[in-house]
């Protein structure tokens, strides 16, 4: 079984990664955040696992939402540290758990969800078939994930066009696999795969696949934050909300 490199232990990593706006304001400062909130279902009473919870914004509120219980897992022993100093709630448990070689119990889970964190598996059809075996009956995924188009090209970034615009420079796109790549630190390992593998993967897991979303700024999210823009020239992430299908007799 694959096992995680662990960046967000890395002390320069985490460094850079604290800085963020996302970790200093919470879901608030992760634009996404709305668009993802719309896919989830009522929480009040239920049994919620985060996979790869970071600082556990997530958990938190799951818990203010009324979850029964939040069963919240990072690979990232600096992570889950800051999740229990600012995220502590009655609801909620923060264990250290590798997603590569995750194993749970069946049944236990009304609502998996995960906020940016599947692009660095690479054992992801694997971890997909262990969720749906954790989810009780027609449950719910809510994942998050970094774009196919943002975790295609061998060097991430923009160009400069001949007339003076910005590109992002999309490459690699069918070569899918790993990406080492410089976001906050160097030598930062991704796992890219096409949307039809993504789609696909999420299906033959056991999943029903019901909202899909290339996430864009809203008009009013744009009015607020213009740095946004560069959010329409490409898709930076990719959002699904999914449920767990019946056993085939
Ligand atoms: C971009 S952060 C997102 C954190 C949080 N979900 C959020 O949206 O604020 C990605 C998280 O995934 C975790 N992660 C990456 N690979 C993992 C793995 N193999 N097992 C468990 N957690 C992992 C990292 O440690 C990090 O906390």
């Amino acid at each position: 079984m694959p096992v995680s490199q662990n960046i967000y232990d890395r002390p320069d990593f985490f460094a850079a990664y604290d800085r963020l706006r996302r970790s200093t304001e919470g879901l608030g400062g992760a634009a996404e955040w709305p668009a993802l909130r719309a896919m989830l279902p009522t929480l009040a009473g239920a049994r919620v696992l985060d996979l790869g919870c970071g600082f556990g914004w997530f958990a938190a509120y799951a818990a203010d939402a009324g979850a029964g219980t939040v069963l919240a897992l990072d690979v990232s022993e600096k992570m889950l540290e800051r999740a229990r100093a600012i995220n502590a709630r009655p609801a909620v448990v923060y264990e250290r758990a590798d997603l590569e070689s995750l194993t749970l119990p069946a049944n236990a889970f009304d609502l998996a969800f995960s906020s940016l964190a599947l692009h660095y598996i690479e054992a992801l059809p694997r971890l997909l078939t262990e969720v749906a075996g954790a989810l009780a009956p027609a449950a719910r995924l809510v994942v998050s994930m970094e774009h196919p188009i943002y975790t295609a090209p061998r060097k991430p970034g923009w160009v400069q066009t001949p007339d003076g615009a910005r590109a992002w420079a999309l490459d690699g796109y069918f070569a899918e696999g790993p990406r080492q790549t410089d976001w906050l630190a160097t030598g930062v390992v991704k796992h890219h795969r096409t949307l039809t593998s993504l789609l696909a993967m999420v299906a033959q897991a056991g999943f029903t696949i019901e909202t899909f979303e290339e996430y864009r700024p809203s008009a009013v999210q744009l009015s607020e934050r213009p740095d946004l823009a560069e959010e329409l020239e490409r898709p930076m992430f990719l959002l699904i909300g999914a449920r767990k299908r019946p056993e085939e007799e």
